[in-house]
């Protein structure tokens, strides 16, 4: 078996008041001057964190490297002994890029990439208020880089937080279509883990559950934003499929997303819900006993073959997708067909998960995909 390395958040707190424990967690550690990162909508509850705390609520969604590098000064300049990040992807990934570079001679330029970025000195926070990104347990973070229009990531064990703290209730304010979104990004953290070209048991379990878990939830979530049990289940799969991305990571859905984020501004876990079913089914032909299993989890009823299975499954994703309320159909996000070839060759582009994907894909694989994801239309 090949090994795999875990490199996980030495203190991981979840359920309710986690907040509490943040505080306790801030004073135990004698944290006098934390730097905090947030969005403007959570600037509030963020506050509540540590009196001491320069607050910074400037990052939005999708930050750039521009906006990174401004941050990045404002925490220098501050001079913190701590940094928290607070809210969804955008803010935590921010947060953890700031924590590392704060204190250090390294530029991003040099930090891009897998494994080379400095180690950190600064202890660093995370506290979700979304269910979705994983990113409070994983060791990546996304940048827009403007100038390149493309998503850059920097992909280190120093980048994991020394304390992640996720409180179910936090998300309960989130409006439907976020709630979808990132929900169905988790999904899909755990799907491409499960069915990763480099899937291992000692994440497939955490996959599988988390499949499980917003399978049967997320409808719920959407449709009733203050149901704490759904909430719950989410906030679980959430975790869950983080604990796959630093491990194993993703694969051809967050590939072939990349450009839609980057040229369109479609919000990353949409971008991803649009792909999904259209990349379960190209690679379920690789490895049907595999996609099997993704199906069972999902809820779909076991077939006479694993290939029938998995077919099952696919429509199964299609509906729960349906059911969220989220516009398939990248024809109806004003995105001109005669683009297709060069949002495919842009994915194909993001080798280092391109190669986690089980089935090789081509150029005209890739627009094939694209349109079907275009017309909104499920192949078979
Ligand atoms: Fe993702």
């Amino acid at each position: 078996m090949t090994a795999l390395s875990l490199h996980q958040v030495p203190t991981l707190v979840f359920g309710d008041h986690a907040l509490d424990r943040a505080q306790q967690f801030l004073h135990d550690r004698g944290i006098q001057r934390p730097f905090l990162v947030t969005s403007p909508s959570n600037r509030l509850r963020a506050a509540q964190l540590h009196p001491g705390a320069h607050i910074d609520a400037s990052t939005r969604r999708e930050p750039t490297v521009a906006h990174f590098q401004a941050l990045l000064a404002t925490a220098r300049a501050f001079q913190p002994d701590a940094v928290i990040g607070f809210g969804g992807g955008s803010p935590l990934d921010a947060a953890k890029l700031v924590a590392a570079l704060c204190h250090s001679t390294q530029t991003l330029d040099a930090a891009w990439g897998i494994g080379n970025l400095a180690p950190r000195r600064l202890p660093l926070l995370c506290l979700p208020t979304t269910a979705g990104t994983g990113s409070e347990v994983s060791p990546n973070a996304i940048l827009l880089d403007e100038a390149a229009s493309s998503k850059k990531a920097v992909i280190s064990p120093h980048l994991v937080p020394d304390a992640a703290f996720i409180d179910p209730s936090l998300t309960h304010t989130l409006p439907p279509h976020v709630t979808a979104a990132t929900g169905l990004d988790a999904l899909t953290h755990c799907i491409e883990a499960y069915t990763n070209q480099h899937a291992h048991p000692l994440v497939d379990t955490w996959a599988l559950d988390g499949i499980r878990h917003i399978a049967a939830h997320l409808p719920t979530a959407v449709r009733e934003p203050g149901n704490a049990g759904a909430r719950t289940h989410i906030a679980l799969g959430s975790l869950y499929g983080g604990l796959c991305l630093g491990p194993v990571n993703t694969a051809a859905v967050h590939a072939l997303s990349y450009p839609l984020g980057s040229r369109h501004s479609i919000p990353h876990g949409h971008a991803n819900a649009i792909l999904l079913p259209h990349v379960f089914q190209f690679n379920a032909a690789t490895t049907p006993h595999r996609h099997a299993n993704v199906a069972i989890a999902l809820g779909a009823a076991a077939k006479r073959s694993p290939q029938a299975t998995a077919q099952a499954g696919c429509r199964q994703l299609w509906q729960l997708i349906a059911a969220t309320g989220l516009e398939m159909r990248l024809s109806a996000l004003h995105i001109a067909e005669s683009e297709i070839p060069a949002l495919a060759a842009e994915g194909l582009a993001v080798t280092r998960l391109m190669h986690n994907n089980p089935r090789p894909m081509t150029q005209q694989d890739a627009e094939h995909i694209y349109r079907a994801a275009f017309h909104g239309t499920l192949a078979g």
